[in-house]
């Protein structure tokens, strides 16, 4: 029977609180299935750790991490400690040191009722996006000149590596081939002279790969709009760094709230452990209160066990995800409802038994 190690690194506020009902689910669908195992590592680090030691996580903490099959994360950041402390703390070292260079994040409506837009339905909504997660805008590099003077000046400088760009296309290109045949690239290669006009090129360079893909490249301006005005025309995006960060909080949003947005940071040539997140932070507002949505981790727990290879496991709670969520008992108060953390968490290990 295979055995999976998984890290779960719960953080601080409603993160430890949704990912106590990714495990319970997880729990469920090993035990019903019956065909492999899953041996859990607690790290209690985060704000609390930090509070105590000075540091996020321990100086070892990327060496202990290395040696697990997948990571699974709930949310970090305290009002305690600055956000960029806590950020370039935890999550970016490990995104970075474990070149998770793929972020993976569906949008999918799981329920109609839940889209705030007008006339859209489940069926509208069924996009994959992926982002690029290691470069681009995002590079850190940049200068301040003449500082503190009235000619003050700074740069921000964007990367697109040849081999950066090629492999989260090619990456996405595969993603398409799995499902609709649909690819679009987020450009803005008209006023981005060189970073998107290269991005094109070599968005079509690789295309030329896949003739059997049909391809497009919109704008990063008008792919925000479509997205509102008809989501149902895109199947897998592509977008770099920044614009894939900004787009995806807009498809949270049109999927019914932060709530149910999961998401995977991959390394898929399995040289580093990849991690599974809801994409929601702390949310210290809320946290303590029993009141958290568990959907969006409960559908991090999902993909992480698609990505470690057990489809069935990862079909079986992405159904019960789906189940519970179109049931309006269900509904924590981010969707109009009174359940609990706790009570949608134990609905979907119900719908999971029914399964078996
Ligand atoms: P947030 O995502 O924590 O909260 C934004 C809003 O969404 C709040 O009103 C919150 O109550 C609500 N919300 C979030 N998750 C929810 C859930 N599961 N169920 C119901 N409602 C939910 O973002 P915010 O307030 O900007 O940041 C709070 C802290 O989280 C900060 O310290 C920030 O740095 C950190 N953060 C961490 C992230 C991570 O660990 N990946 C991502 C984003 C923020
Ligand atoms: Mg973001």
């Amino acid at each position: 029977m295979k055995k999976y190690r998984i890290a779960m690194i719960p953080g601080d506020g409603v993160g430890k609180e949704v990912l106590a009902e990714g495990e319970k689910v997880l729990r469920a669908v090993q035990k019903v299935q019956d065909e492999f195992t899953i041996a859990f590592a607690e790290f209690p680090w985060g704000c609390d750790f930090y509070q105590q030691h000075g540091q996020m996580m321990p100086d070892d903490a990327l060496q202990v991490l290395k040696e697990f099959d997948a990571l699974y994360l709930g949310a970090v950041g305290d009002p305690s400690v600055p956000d960029h402390v806590s950020l370039w703390g935890l999550l970016l070292p490990i995104r970075k040191s474990f070149d998770q260079y793929v972020n993976l994040r569906p949008i999918q409506l799981l329920s109609d009722d839940l889209c705030p837009i007008k006339d859209k339905q489940t069926r509208h909504v069924d996009i994959l996006f992926v982002r690029e997660n290691t470069e681009g805008e995002y590079s850190g590099i940049g200068q301040i000149f003449n500082e503190n003077t009235e000619n003050e000046q700074v740069t921000q400088t964007s990367v697109f590596s040849r081999k950066g760009t090629e492999r989260i296309i090619r990456y996405a290109f595969d993603r398409a081939m799995e499902r609709r045949m649909k690819i679009t690239a987020v450009t803005k290669s008209n006023a981005l002279n060189y970073s998107m006009v290269y991005w094109d090129r070599l968005f079509k360079e690789i295309a030329a790969e896949y003739p059997l893909v049909e391809t497009r490249l919109v704008h990063v301006d008008a792919m925000a709009m479509y997205m509102i005005r008809n989501p149902e025309q895109f199947d897998v995006v592509v977008a770099s760094n920044l614009f894939g960060d900004i787009l995806t909080d807009l498809g949270a949003a049109i999927q019914g709230g932060m709530g149910y947005a999961a998401g995977g940071n991959i390394n898929p040539e399995n040289a580093f452990p990849s991690m599974f997140e809801p994409i929601h932070g702390s949310a210290p507002d809320i946290a303590g209160t029993g009141q958290a949505n568990p959907i969006a981790s409960i559908w991090a727990a999902s993909m992480m066990m698609a990505h470690l290879g057990e489809t069935k496991a990862a079909k079986t709670i992405f159904q019960a995800l789906k189940k519970v969520t179109a049931d309006r008992r269900y509904r924590t108060p981010d969707s109009g409802g009174s359940a609990t953390t706790a009570e949608v968490g134990s609905a979907v290990v119900s719908e999971i038994e029914k399964q078996f």
